[in-house]
């Protein structure tokens, strides 16, 4: 299924798992050091933020910070394994040859690493500069991604947690690339994220040339099915999850109508909708390449998610 340039990889000597040491925080939290870019953080330059005391205002891009690392550690152990679990146990639903099922071990094991070190450094940061991240539930943000499965492809759950991972697996985020280029933020986040950003590229190749194996086996009827979960998927994938926001900017000592008023101007719109579209262009080429666009009624599906140029997304 999966060709031999994966087995060519030497997992055993550079995944992050078998090489990396463990990332420490060093002496720089009272050096100045930023927990996050401030341009990846949406609502970092609102007024009504930049008017809170500067402690309220770091602590705030701490838990975004902890935000961040706290989703990874729920996606990659909830989501992401769920399905690369199956791949690799042989219960995909497709027959899978075993250098795939061996490959997808070895992501899973990357995956756990991934989560390990995330859960990691939000303790050590929270420890050492007592910002405690404010709590998170997982959970409505993969019912909400299930819900799309269960909608499109009513009975086939595994089929749609497979799907769920290429797609994830296949989005680019700006944080993978941007964060360990800013030499202002934490040594120990810049580690972390570009460890994070290696084992993702070869993640990445993995799962397209398994979305490619898995359309070529699905039947016409199936395909269109396939065709028309996707947008969806991609949306509930990469719209921000504003509860945790919220959260967060409650405990910096924003009122109600102050949480409203900076998460309304923080996310506009065709911003937000920009922002998918980038993020989701590998993806977009992977469907339009293997034939997902040309299936009856996808094009449209892909229009009215606001995920080709043209659809609902442009709107001012
Ligand atoms: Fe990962
Ligand atoms: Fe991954």
């Amino acid at each position: 299924m999966v060709n031999a340039e994966d087995g060519e990889r030497d997992w055993y000597t550079k995944a992050g798992v078998r090489r990396d040491p463990r990332r420490l925080l060093r002496e720089e939290l009272g050096a100045g050091r930023l927990y996050f870019p401030p341009a990846l953080i949406p609502y970092a330059a609102h007024p009504l933020v930049r008017a809170l005391p500067t402690e309220a205002q770091q602590a705030l891009a701490a838990r975004h910070l902890f935000q961040y690392l706290g989703f990874t550690t729920h996606f990659e152990t909830e989501v992401v394994n769920r399905a690369t679990q199956r791949i690799a146990t042989g219960r995909g639903g497709v027959d899978t040859p075993a250098r795939t099922r061996l490959d997808a071990f070895r992501i899973y094991c990357d995956e756990g690493y991934h989560a390990l070190y995330s859960f990691d450094v939000v303790r050590q940061i929270a420890d050492a500069s007592g910002v405690e991240p404010v709590p998170y539930d997982f959970a409505p943000f993969r019912e909400r991604l299930d819900a799309v499965g269960v909608e499109a492809l009513p009975g086939q759950p595994v089929l749609a947690q497979l799907l769920q991972v290429v797609v994830f697996e296949t989005l680019v985020t700006a944080i993978l690339g941007e964060v360990p280029k800013d030499e202002r933020v934490l040594t120990v986040v810049r580690q972390i994220v570009r460890d994070h950003a290696r084992d993702e590229g070869w993640h990445h190749a993995f799962f397209a040339r398994f979305f490619r194996e898995l359309w070529a086996r699905q039947s016409a009827a199936e395909r269109v099915r396939v065709a028309r979960c996707l947008p969806g998927l991609v949306r509930s994938s990469l719209l921000p999850d504003l509860r945790p926001v919220r959260a967060a900017l409650a405990a910096a000592g924003l009122g109600a109508a102050q949480v409203e008023e900076v998460v309304h101007d923080s996310y506009p719109r065709a911003a937000t909708e920009r922002a998918m579209r980038e993020a989701a262009r590998h993806a977009l080429r992977l469907f339009e390449e293997t034939g997902v666009l040309a299936v009856p009624g996808a094009r449209d599906a892909f229009l009215t998610a606001g995920l080709l140029a043209g659809g609902a997304g442009d709107d001012p």
